[in-house]
């Protein structure tokens, strides 16, 4: 297969563990953003948000993404803030290979699904719901761009994998 299969999402809609399923079961390498971040800054997230900030952190995703770009044939996993940047939009659909998934899921099965986490900076405030809401907002409208939508919240993992590999048509 040649193209590459991007999951894309806001936080908690499942993109790492559909990742890791499509992955072995279509027995394609898989890539995660937020993992390749870390292994280049040494660091985990939340400590690279907090020393060098998301501006910083944001550099680091896109240089991320310029380095997979050339990949194919493989599963990639992205941060939810991917969609932010229209830098990121360009490197996704520079070529053709490319396909774009997007994971949706509403603000209140993402908080039921966080609700403990502590490994997302931007949801570490004192009302997270709201700031999920907000961000969710935001952003809506970027992650519908994607070649296709897949709504999570009522749907196991098993169910998403196989959508998306009913839509992928390989
Ligand atoms: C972010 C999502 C996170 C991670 C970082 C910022 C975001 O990835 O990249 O905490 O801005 O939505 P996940 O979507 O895998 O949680």
């Amino acid at each position: 297969m040649n193209k590459n299969l991007v999951l894309m999402g806001f936080m908690g809609t499942g993109k790492t563990v559909v990742g890791e399923r499509l992955s072995k079961k279509l027995e394609l390498p898989l890539y995660d953003t937020d993992n390749l971040i870390e292994q280049k800054a040494g660091k985990s997230i939340p400590n690279i948000f907090d020393e060098y900030g998301e501006v910083y952190f944001r550099e680091l995703e896109t240089e991320v993404l310029k380095e997979i770009i050339s990949f194919r044939g493989c599963v990639i996993s992205t941060g939810g803030g991917v969609v932010l940047k229209d830098k990121n939009w360009d490197i996704l659909k520079s070529n053709e290979n490319m396909f774009l998934i997007s994971l949706m899921a509403k603000p209140e099965t993402i908080y039921e699904r966080l609700e403990n986490d502590t490994a997302r900076p931007l949801l570490q405030v004192e009302d997270p719901y709201e700031k999920i809401c907000e961000l969710f907002d935001k952003r809506k409208e970027l992650y519908l761009r994607a070649d296709i939508v897949l709504w999570t919240d009522d749907l196991a993992v098993e169910e998403i994998v196989e959508k998306v590999i009913d839509k992928v048509s390989l």
